[in-house]
Formats: structure tokens, C-alpha cells, sequence
């Protein structure tokens, strides 16, 4: 399904609204609807039993999202969360320099793709595009354009050149998609964190940062979480919680927001022990992707060759968004630079005595984190689609079909009367539905035709329909309609649970 049609869909079936809507909306802020909030609980949900209740090592906590300004000094966002900023002085846009370079970048490799699917259409079968990418002359001329602009990009970024940041965008023409002018300011830094001020302090003295990733409350928690549970390294701490950051072009729906949930795990580590755990947890955390039945060619790692003040290593797990392969979740080798860093900034110790060597150490920490909301599009992405399938005369019609793991789904099983107008149906429907949402999150539906009620549980993501009708009247049995196969099943009312429950449990992803 394309993008757009995909954002009308969660906003007509209750996944997302723009916040403020009626005041014409919040830029970049977004709010979970009925079914969102449920299907983003059971992603956390899985992230949360994964990672914490499956780990005898790891344990999770819940820090404030307002911390000491010092936080953020130690930990280099005062300093360094900055991003390039430039303006366009006739269209008052603002954009991201390092993102108008990468656009300048996909053009060229644009017309390269254009270039191959005519000679795709020409040599049909025979055509070999390696070989066309490395002899033709014009795509190998484009190719070099784009790695000078890439790699001239990333040491710009590393050394935090603002100067030749604008000289590219001069140098390359780049023009500003609204106005269509070159007529830029210089570029500078942009600091991403929100700030607010303390109610009983005036001036810089009270002045409060929204936390920009949650880490940091983890950090700060160190040595509480480790005397207070008696873990040895190697352990980790985990929290979910809301991030905050001010971003100059939020855009892609809920992909780049600025407010949003993360879900970030800190593994204290032996020094020395880095490369092993980065390797560890980057292959555990593919598997937790694979888990949902994501398809490999779906992920995969990228590398950065750009790395944020923090990391010594990092990788991004992407995922194949509609609008390409883009960051889903990051694993970074952080070293000892926060703990370090906050030890120096507060004077107190955040070191631990390893038994085994007999020596205190500042611990390093290899970290993961995955943005709540990312994993939800990309749940949405990868599940939403449009489907031909018999009507009920056997003819094809079309239907739209969210194929969520069933441990994500938001409704697990619809309970339909066959009919609303009788009252010994709808009285075996409700007391079917109030035994089985003791154990799932369940919905009763008696409202339309029983075909189109089916169809508005396949837009949500329900993956067992429980039709009551005049057999259940003289049997006691019903139908379940799998989401997926379409068969319907005949059970005893008694079995309805352990049938809905033999898909829907989370352990299904968990052994
Ligand atoms: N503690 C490390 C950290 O915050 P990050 O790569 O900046 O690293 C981690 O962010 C994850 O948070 C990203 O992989 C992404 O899924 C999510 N994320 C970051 N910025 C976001 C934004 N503006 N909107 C939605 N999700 C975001």
C-alpha cells in the first residue's frame, strides 16, 4: 500500500491522529488512537518481556523525564546534539544542510535508475546491472559526484565544518524546494533539545531540558539499580520512556517526531569485552525483528561512518520503510563515556568492583535503542495490504487486511451475532464475549451485514472472528474466521480460548 494510503488508513481506523487536530494540528506531534494504543502497548510489551523478564541480567526501571541540568552537560548534548541548519531567505523555510547534500546526492543516483530500467527494457533477460553500473561511462562519472559529495559530507559533519557545509550547497546549486531560489543564510549549528524553566529559580540557574533519549536516566541510576538488585557485570538496565527533540524537518508521519518513545537497554560491560557484546546484541536483536515474521531482505545493518559524540562503534538496524531503507533501531559501543563523564561532572564514583579481578572499574556499555513509533510504522508498513479474495457469491472483490503478528494485534478475537435483531443470539454472543475478555482484549460487534463487519476486524488486525448463530443455539458450537486463511472452524464454545490462545500468546515469539 502507498504512503498516503497508508496514513489515511491509521487515522480511519483509529490507530493515529495529528495532535490538535482541530486546531489545524502540531507539526511532527501525533497522538495514538483506540486501536493504536493497543497495538503500541503490545509492542512494548514484546520489547519489555524480551529484553527485561527474559533476561535474569537485565532489569528495568522508569526514570523522570526531567533530570539535572548537569545531565546534559556530562553527557555532550549541551555541546554536541546539534544539527546543521540553513535558511532560505525567500521562502523563510528552514531546512537540514546535511540533508539538502543527501538530496543533492539521491538526484544524481535517481537518473542513474532511470538510466538502468531503459537499458532493463532493452537487453530484457541478458542485462546485467553490475556489470552496466561498473562500464558505463556516464553512470561511473555520477557514481564519483556521489561518493565526492558523500564523503566530503560525512568530514564536514565529523569536524563539525559549518563553513564548507554552505560551500557545498553553493558549489552543488542546490535550490530550495519551495521558492526555488539559492538564496541561503550561512549555516549553523542547532541545538536539538527542548528547554523549560523551573518554577522557583529564575534565569539559566532553573533553566530544565526535556530529556533527549532516555539513556541518561539509566546512566545516572547506575550503581542504585546495581546495589539495590546485587547484579554482576555483565548486566543491563532498561527503560521505556518519551524522548524529546526539536527537529528542523520532521517529516515521513511518525517516522521523525518530536516527541516520541524510546526503548533503550544499557549493557554494563567488562572493558575489553566490547567487540563480543556489540556482536551479541546486534544478532539478538535481529532475531527479535525476524520474530514478527519480517522478511530478512526487509532489514538490514548500515554501518555509520558518521558517529554521534558518544560511540566508538555504532550500527543502525534499518528497515525498508515506504520511503526506503531508513533507521528502525541503533546499537552502539559507548565505552565508558558516560559513566566517565558524569562521574567527572557530579565528583561521585560510578564504579564497580569486579570480584572475579579483584578491581574496580568504570564499566563500558554497549546500548540499544528502538524508537517505539518506528517499530510501529514499520509494523504497519510491512503488514498493510490490499488483497483479492472471494465475496460471498464467490466472485473477487478486494479487501484491506493489517497482518499483524497476532501477538500485536490490537483486538485479539471479535465476538459477531449473526444477527442483531435477535435477542437469543446477542444474549449468547454477550455471554461469550464476557468469559473471553477476562483472558484477551476483545470486541463485540453486532452493528451491519455479517460480511462487512468481518472486513472492518481484517482492517484492524483481528486475527479470529467468533460468529454466533442458530447452531450455537442447539449445539453450542461456533465459527472462528482466521484473519489470514479465511477457513472458518466450527468449535464448542468451551475450546474458543485455547484456540485464539494457541496464536495469539506472546510466547510464540519468545522461545
Ligand atoms: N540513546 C541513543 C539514541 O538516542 P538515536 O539513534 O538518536 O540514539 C535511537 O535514537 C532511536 O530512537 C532511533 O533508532 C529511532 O528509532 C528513534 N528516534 C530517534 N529520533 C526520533 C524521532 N525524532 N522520532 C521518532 N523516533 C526517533
Amino acid at each position: 500500500m502507498d504512503f498516503k494510503n497508508l496514513i489515511a488508513h491509521c487515522k480511519e481506523y483509529g490507530f493515529i491522529f495529528q495532535s490538535s487536530e482541530i486546531y489545524d494540528g502540531l507539526s511532527a506531534v501525533y497522538d495514538y488512537g483506540p486501536y493504536g494504543v493497543e497495538l503500541k502497548n503490545n509492542i512494548k510489551s514484546y520489547w519489555w518481556k524480551s529484553m527485561v523478564q527474559m533476561h535474569e541480567n537485565i532489569v528495568g526501571i522508569d526514570a523522570a523525564i526531567f533530570m539535572h541540568p548537569k545531565t546534559w552537560k556530562a553527557s555532550g548534548h549541551v555541546d554536541a546534539f546539534n544539527d546543521p541548519l540553513v535558511d532560505n531567505k525567500d521562502s523563510k523555510k528552514r531546512y537540514r544542510a546535511d540533508q539538502l547534500i543527501e538530496g543533492y546526492a539521491e538526484k544524481i543516483e535517481a537518473k542513474t535508475l532511470k538510466d538502468i530500467e531503459k537499458a532493463k527494457s532493452r537487453f530484457g533477460d541478458a542485462f546485467d546491472e553490475k556489470q552496466f553500473r561498473e562500464t558505463n561511462d556516464r553512470i561511473i562519472e555520477r557514481q564519483k559526484q556521489i561518493d565526492d559529495a558523500l564523503g566530503r559530507l560525512a568530514q564536514a559533519m565529523t569536524a563539525g565544518d559549518m563553513d564548507d557545509l554552505k560551500a557545498m550547497i553553493d558549489e552543488y546549486e542546490i535550490v530550495c524546494p519551495e521558492s526555488g531560489s539559492r538564496n541561503w543564510t550561512e549555516v549553523r549549528q542547532f541545538n536539538l533539545m527542548f528547554n523549560t524553566q523551573l518554577g522557583n529559580i529564575a534565569g539559566e540557574e532553573g533553566k530544565l531540558y526535556l530529556r533527549p533519549e532516555t539513556a541518561q536516566g539509566i546512566f545516572v541510576n547506575f550503581l542504585n539499580v546495581q546495589k539495590s538488585t546485587r547484579q554482576k557485570i555483565p548486566f543491563g538496565i532498561a527503560q521505556i520512556g518519551k524522548a524529546f527533540r526539536n527537529e528542523i524537518v520532521a517529516r515521513q508521519f511518525i517516522f521523525r517526531m518530536r516527541e516520541f518513545e524510546q526503548m533503550e537497554m544499557q549493557f554494563f560491560i567488562r572493558p575489553g569485552s566490547q567487540d563480543e557484546w556489540y556482536q551479541y546484541w546486534k544478532e539478538t536483536r535481529l532475531k527479535w525483528h525476524k520474530a514478527l515474521g519480517t522478511s530478512g531482505d526487509k532489514l538490514r545493518f548500515h554501518d555509520h561512518a558518521n558517529l554521534a559524540h558518544y560511540a566508538k562503534a555504532a550500527v543502525d538496524i534499518e528497515f525498508e520503510f515506504p520511503f526506503g531503507f531508513k533507521e528502525l533501531e541503533g546499537i552502539h559501543s559507548r565505552g565508558d563515556f558516560d559513566l566517565s563523564q558524569h562521574q567527572e561532572l557530579s565528583g561521585k564514583k560510578l564504579q564497580y568492583f569486579d570480584p572475579e579481578l579483584n578491581e574496580n572499574y568504570v564499566p563500558f556499555v554497549i546500548e540499544t535503542s528502538i524508537g517505539c513509533d518506528r517499530m510501529f510504522l514499520a509494523m504497519i508498513a510491512n503488514n498493510l495490504v490490499e488483497e483479492k479474495v472471494p465475496d460471498a457469491d464467490g466472485a473477487d472483490s478486494v479487501r484491506t487486511v493489517l497482518k499483524l503478528h497476532p501477538a500485536l494485534a490490537p483486538v485479539k478475537v471479535a465476538v459477531l451475532p449473526l444477527l442483531k435483531n435477535k435477542e437469543e443470539l446477542t444474549k449468547a454472543a454477550t455471554d461469550i464475549y464476557d468469559k473471553l475478555k477476562l483472558s484477551f482484549n476483545c470486541q463485540y460487534d453486532e452493528k451491519d451485514a455479517i460480511g462487512r463487519r468481518y472486513r472492518r476486524q481484517d482492517a484492524i488486525g483481528t486475527p479470529y472472528c467468533v460468529t454466533i448463530d442458530f447452531e450455537t443455539l442447539e449445539n453450542g458450537t461456533v465459527t472462528i474466521r482466521d484473519r489470514d486463511t479465511l477457513e472458518q472452524q466450527r468449535v464448542k464454545i468451551e475450546d474458543i480460548k485455547s484456540v485464539v490462545e494457541g496464536r495469539v500468546s506472546m510466547e510464540n515469539l519468545l522461545v
